[in-house]
């Protein structure tokens, strides 16, 4: 078998292939354990010489969905609460076959009014969702890093514009290195965006009054003030390591006295706008000249989903837009070429998951997740403060609980050894995922539960791990 024209009339078999081992894989999600590294060997069944002739769909896929059942990482079941992964609801992931089986080549209204359409209505229900004002501009993204390098890049126009440069055309050459303010809870991937602009990741000034980072609003205040308000603040809504976040409105109301332009990181946080229990955290948001967030974090949509919004949509055109090629069509109201919006030329439709999604459980099943996972944290919070072995190390704030292990009497210079071993007890013992990072000077672990499978029972069952495993290393 060598030519896919071979197979033109068989093309479902090996979707077939899939679709059969879907539903006892996704069955099997609650129970089976993250990951099993005995299955770790099967991956070699993925390499080898590239075939001359090829095994043909079926068996290739059947070979791929055999071993990928059995080796992935189950991150998408209930109890991976390492980083902020999200998961998939049923409507994303079917959403997410269907783009892939009309294959869109998204980016032009052109080649495809459907996608287009799409991503127009979807970045319309977010900002409904998040309650952003609908004259924001937007576009949907691989992730919250390519989000926030989207926001930035508006923001670089917006900055270099002040200095009478157009960037985009010009380049940075010239110009003075462009003032970049946040807390302490700035997360890395906006230095990575700053840096992939040529802004360099290290110009980011952090203002902060204590150790968890949060903002020193004074110390930015004077900041801006000598940077004669041409600064960017950069606002994070939803901080990975305690769930932390900044005062947006503040932030927003110091970027406005100064004339600079503030750009919020809600990757998870925003989320926080979907429940009257934590809206008042986003509050402000709504004031941002631009907004970045995920669709693979709370959304519950599969990789690779982002979006961005703009207040003044103009930003976006300029800073993405103009590439001059004669066979590209312009953009009109209607007719909206998305890849001169963002930084990507030809694009998947990623519209299309949360547009299923979004259709099937709507304003109130989203609220009603993102409560449950609030309500889910908040337990969890709650069994680590009842441990006798455990230590809280902040108010549960979002989605996120920030703890230590440590037993009674355990020497203090040991506890970040401890639980750097705790940690990686726990990757390999594969019956629950979570990281440890570094808070406060300390290692901790910081489960994130945003998985829409996720329940009280998975965040007991971290616990109960966490302690037995501790147990054994300490007893
Ligand atoms: C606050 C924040 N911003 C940005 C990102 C980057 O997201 P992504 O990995 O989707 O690019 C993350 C990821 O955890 C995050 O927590």
């Amino acid at each position: 078998m060598s030519d896919p024209l071979d197979e033109h009339d068989k093309a479902g078999d090996p979707l077939a292939v899939v679709a059969r081992a879907a539903g006892p894989y996704l069955a099997s999600l609650p129970e089976r354990p993250v990951h099993d590294r005995a299955m770790d060997p099967l991956l070699d069944e993925l390499d080898g010489p590239l075939p001359a002739r090829g095994d043909g769909a079926v068996a290739a896929v059947e070979r791929l969905v055999r071993v990928g059942t059995r080796a992935a990482t189950h991150s998408s079941g209930p109890r991976f609460f390492h980083f902020v992964v999200g998961g998939s609801t049923p409507a994303a992931m079917a959403g997410d076959w269907a783009a892939s089986l009309l294959d869109q080549a998204t980016g032009l209204w052109l080649t495809s009014p459907l996608a287009a359409r799409a991503e127009t209505v979807v970045l319309r229900w977010l900002k409904e969702l998040f309650g952003l004002p609908a004259e924001f501009g937007g576009v949907l993204t691989p992730s919250a890093t390519f989000a926030n390098l989207t926001g930035l890049a508006c923001a670089r126009q917006w900055w270099a514009a002040e200095h009478g440069v157009d960037v985009a055309s010009q380049g940075l050459a010239g110009l003075p290195a462009m003032p970049v303010f946040s807390s302490g809870l700035v997360h890395v991937s906006t230095r990575k965006a700053l840096q992939v602009l040529g802004c360099g990741r290290d110009t980011v000034r952090t203002f902060a009054r204590d150790d968890a980072g949060r903002v020193d609003l004074a110390a930015m205040d004077a900041a801006l003030a000598e940077a004669g308000g041409r600064a960017v603040v950069v606002a994070n809504l939803g901080e990975v390591n305690a769930g932390d976040s900044d005062p947006v409105a503040e932030l927003a109301g110091l970027a406005e006295r100064h004339g600079a332009w503030l750009h919020v990181d809600g990757a998870f946080g925003l989320f926080a706008a979907l429940s009257p229990r934590t809206a008042h955290l986003a509050r402000g948001v709504e004031r941002a000249d631009s907004v970045a967030a995920d669709g693979h974090k709370w959304l519950n949509v599969p990789y690779e989903s982002g979006f961005c919004f703009v207040r003044d949509p103009a930003w976006l055109s300029r800073a993405f837009g103009a590439w001059g090629a004669a066979y590209l069509p312009d953009s009109d109201d209607e007719r909206i070429n998305y890849n001169m919006l963002g930084p990507e030329s030809s694009r998947r439709a990623r519209a299309l998951p949360i547009w299923a999604t979004l259709r099937a459980y709507g304003r109130d099943g989203y609220r009603e997740m993102v409560e449950r996972h609030l309500d889910v944290a908040a337990h969890l919070g709650g069994l680590v403060e009842a441990a006798p072995d455990m230590e809280l190390l902040a108010p549960v704030q979002l989605c996120i609980a920030c703890f230590r292990y440590r037993p009674a009497g355990f020497p203090e210079e040991g506890l970040d050894e401890l639980n750097a071993r705790l940690g990686e007890a726990l990757l390999a013992d594969g019956r629950v995922y979570a990281g440890t990072t570094t808070y406060r000077g300390m290692t901790v672990f910081r489960p994130a539960p945003v998985n829409w499978r996720t329940t009280k029972a998975d965040v007991e069952r971290l616990v109960d791990v966490l302690r037995e495993l501790g147990a054994r290393l300490t007893g």
